[in-house]
């Protein structure tokens, strides 16, 4: 089935200084209320990044588990969440970045990934590239191969791609 072009920033919400004064915040939860926009959003992605051929879609917590869990049921791959500190039971490689507002740190369970599995990391959204390169790093020390980077949103003038493994395929549906 050929998919009709959608513009998904008729879906995206501009909120003014959130979480601080300065930030234009992008948000997403008006796209993930409207069913079509939603449906929509999965399928390109999926589109865009199939023959990127994944094991697993790793999934960023919070906004990165919104997409890709549908995004790898779409792409017929398994999911492994890279979540927040203290959440995974089990021994983990952690990892600590800055954010375009702040500091973060996150983990993955150290057993997450066969060897030599093909992972896609997912995110709502491209910033700085901080989140998604540590989530690499993560893989990379799991034992597992980055073989792209899906986002629903890029920030463009942040230049978070210079952050992320040279050569790798990144993603964006939309772009500010
Ligand atoms: C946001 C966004 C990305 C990250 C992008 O997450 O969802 O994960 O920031 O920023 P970067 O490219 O500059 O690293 P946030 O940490 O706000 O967490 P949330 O998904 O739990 O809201
Ligand atoms: N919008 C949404 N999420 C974000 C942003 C933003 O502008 N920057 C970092 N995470």
């Amino acid at each position: 089935p050929v998919l009709v072009a959608m513009d998904l920033k008729d879906y995206i919400r501009d909120v003014p200084d959130f979480p601080e004064p300065g930030i234009l915040f992008r948000d997403i939860t008006t796209l993930l209320a409207e069913p079509g926009a939603l449906r929509y959003a999965i399928d390109a992605l999926a589109d865009k990044v199939a023959g990127l051929a994944p094991d697993y879609v790793a999934g960023i917590e919070s906004r990165g588990f919104i997409f890709g869990t549908p995004l790898a049921l779409a792409l017929g791959c398994g999911f492994v969440p890279v979540r927040k500190p203290g959440k995974l039971p089990a021994a983990v490689f952690r990892e600590e970045y800055t954010l375009e507002y702040g500091k973060n740190v996150l983990e993955i369970h150290q057993d997450a990934l066969g060897t030599a599995s093909r992972v896609l990391v997912v995110d709502d959204l491209l910033a700085t590239g901080g989140t998604a390169a540590a989530t690499a790093q993560l893989i990379h020390r799991a034992g597992g191969t980055v073989v792209g980077f899906g986002f629903i949103i890029e920030l463009t003038f942040l230049n978070g791609r210079a952050r992320l493994p040279e050569g790798t395929p990144a993603v964006a549906l939309v772009s500010y």
